[in-house]
């Protein structure tokens, strides 16, 4: 961090990621009564726990000694850290990046705050004016469109919608009302052109005003009437409007997710409009990304016992659930100690999403829906169990480890065990095999639970001398692969898959792999130069690994997409390979018997069999 004051804006920030009951959890063992925390006091010697931690307001204190505060506080206190440096420590836990705010704006950022809120505040009106009150052809057409989607009678006042007209009737109106055109600018509201002229960011569509916690207009999602691209137009990243972290809805969804204890997260404007009207009062919907840990962080604060995530039907919803399984963690299990929030999971049938669904089959159908929502480890396990046919032997074994794979990030816990037993008598395996599986699967976020940041000494195996010609190529595509997929995020999208199964051979390859997940994850459009900057923030070493080429320079002319897909396929069979191989191992190992050799032995040859046909069909590039 450059010298300088920290911006209330990134102070709020460092601690929306931060969180009070875990951080202290670290140093003395947290039980739960009620909806607080109790633990031993971080301040004076005590053998009873008489300090108290509030979840909801982020606030400890002592009943023994009178001491207390907020998180930085605590770290002030408990580890003599001057402010900037407890702010410092965990922004650096929440991977967060300070910027200093400027020599001259001491308490300006405030102000200046406040004056972008009017901005948002004062557009919100014009735009629902708009869609109100002025008659043409334009405005009438988006009152027929949000009739014809059941978005009619009192929803746009509720909500605010509005209508964008464009044609700088925006920048005017604000410019009437004494704004400056960069204030406009800076509230993502207008842009300048190449010819300094401001001009409206969003016309023709209609306009959902975003809203912070308080209600606040901090941001817009405009939608195109009708078809056409983009569908949504969001406003982008402003001092006020952070997407990792905004919930649409949340400001009139947070009682509900208090006297209720569970928030539902959907993906769309819509499906959270549908979903309060039907009485569904407790939804949220993210702006365009996948759910992250601040969000989840965010969420436990209204709602203590359940998130429910509700994934759409089809294609898209269920690439979200599959992403959605990076929340498996060993925090949500009971050897955690601090009792955590549960995260469930439903997919809605039939290709519909909540706002079809309510629509069509009405509330009643779309609460028990919700009620059936899984726990999110027992859901991605019939997801991977549901991807193969358990009639046949080969299908079984597949299942096995996929399903297993799910495990690995808390291998070591009960529960996990407790699963691995239950996928054992689904693929008909035999109970110690799952388990022993389960010991040799890699783990993949061990520690890193609760922050996301990767240690950051990972650095690359030491050259590889001694390795086989098959080992070094195997790295090789393992890299090139990496690197394709961190400068064409595109590409990591639609192998995100392959990212997550990889069974990498290097430790820095796996946490590189990760860390494109992630960022991928949190916005779906990331730049090349995003998911290697935070690539760089998990491993030094990560600039120079992923900004290399990865194209030979014999495959300089092959397609983009195909060269992923071979070594997509390339790092699966060898990982084929690897498993047909642990299977020999266990079947020459002592104890199985003649009939349980017998099944490993089907299984291997069926294994084979696939290996060899996925082979042929894997041509090579030129
Ligand atoms: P959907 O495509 O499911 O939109 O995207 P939706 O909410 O169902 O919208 P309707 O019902 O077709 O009007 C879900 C969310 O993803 C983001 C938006 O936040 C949207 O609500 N999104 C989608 C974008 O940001 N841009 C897009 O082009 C599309
Ligand atoms: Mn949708």
């Amino acid at each position: 961090m450059a010298e300088g004051r920290i911006s209330d804006e990134e102070i709020q920030k460092v601690r929306e990621a931060s969180d009070i009951v875990a951080l202290m959890g670290e140093r003395s063992p947290m039980r739960q009564r009620g909806r607080d925390f109790w633990c031993c006091c971080p301040v004076h010697n005590e053998k009873t726990p008489s300090c108290k931690v509030d979840p909801s307001t982020q606030l400890w204190h002592c009943f023994g000694c009178g001491e207390g505060g907020d998180i930085f506080h605590y770290l002030m206190k408990v580890d003599g850290m001057s402010f900037p440096e407890a702010v410092q420590f965990l922004a650096d836990k929440a991977h967060i990046v300070l910027t200093h705010s400027g020599k001259d704006d001491g308490g300006a950022s405030n102000s200046r705050k406040a004056r972008l809120k009017a901005v948002c505040a004062e557009t919100a009106d014009f735009y629902h004016t708009q869609l109100m009150r002025v008659k043409n052809k334009e405005t009438d057409a988006a009152r027929a469109y949000l009739s014809g989607r059941n978005l009619g009678g009192a929803v746009p006042k509720e909500w605010t919608l509005g209508f964008a007209p464009g044609s700088g009737a925006l920048v005017r109106h604000l410019g009437s009302k004494g704004f400056k055109a960069d204030e406009m600018v800076e509230a993502n509201v207008a842009l300048k052109g190449d010819n300094g002229r401001v001009r409206d960011r969003f016309y023709n569509r209609i306009m959902f005003p975003i809203r912070d916690i308080q209600g606040d207009v901090i941001a817009f999602g405009g939608r195109i009437i009708g078809s056409g691209q983009p569908k949504y137009l969001n406003s982008q990243e402003t001092p006020l409007f952070h997407k990792s972290t905004v919930l649409y809805g949340l400001d009139k969804a947070k009682a509900t997710m208090a006297t209720t204890g569970v928030a539902i997260v959907v993906e769309g404007y819509t499906d959270v409009i549908a979903l309060h009207r039907a009485g569904v009062t407790n939804a949220v919907a993210t702006l365009g990304t996948a759910l992250t840990k601040q969000h989840i962080r965010v969420l436990s604060r209204h709602a203590k016992n359940q998130i429910v995530y509700l994934f759409d039907g089809d294609e898209a919803g269920q690439r979200a659930a599959d992403r959605a399984l990076q929340f498996i963690d060993d925090s949500i299990t009971p050897e955690a100690g601090r009792t955590q929030i549960d995260l469930c999971a439903v997919t809605l049938p039939d290709n519909l999403d909540p706002a079809d669904f309510v629509e069509q089959r009405g509330a009643v159908a779309l609460q028990q829906c919700i009620a059936g929502a899984k726990p999110l480890l027992e859901y991605g396990i019939e997801r991977r169990l549901a991807k193969h046919d358990l009639m046949t032997a080969e299908g079984r074994a597949r299942a096995f480890t996929d399903a297993l794979a799910v495990l690995a990030p808390i291998k070591g816990s009960l529960l996990a065990k407790d699963y691995a037993v239950q996928i054992a008598g689904r693929t008909r395996t035999r109970e110690e095999d799952a388990l022993d599986h389960l010991a040799r699967l890699k783990t993949q976020k061990a520690g890193e639970a609760e922050t996301m940041v990767v240690k950051a000494d990972i650095a690359p195996e030491p050259a590889a001398s001694g390795l086989s010609q098959q080992e070094t190529s195997r790295r090789k595509f393992e890299r090139q692969l990496l690197m394709l997929c961190a400068q064409n995020p595109r590409m990591g999208l639609d192998h995100a898959e392959s990212l997550a199964v990889t069974h990498w051979h290097e430790r820095v390859h796996e946490t590189l792999a990760e860390s494109i997940l992630d960022t991928l994850a949190a916005d779906s459009n990331a730049s090349a130069g995003t998911v290697i900057t935070r690539a760089t923030e998990c491993v030094p070493v990560a600039g120079s690994i992923l900004t290399g080429s990865y194209r030979p320079q014999e495959q300089e002319s092959v397609d983009l997409a195909r060269l992923a897909d071979y070594l997509c396929e390339e790092l699966a069979l060898g990982d084929l390979d690897e498993s047909i191989d642990t299977m020999k191992m266990q079947m020459t190992q002592a104890g199985a018997s003649a009939e349980e050799k017998d099944f490993i032995f089907q299984t291997i040859v069926a294994l084979q069999k696939d290996a060899i046909a996925r082979r042929k069909a894997h041509k090579p590039l030129i």
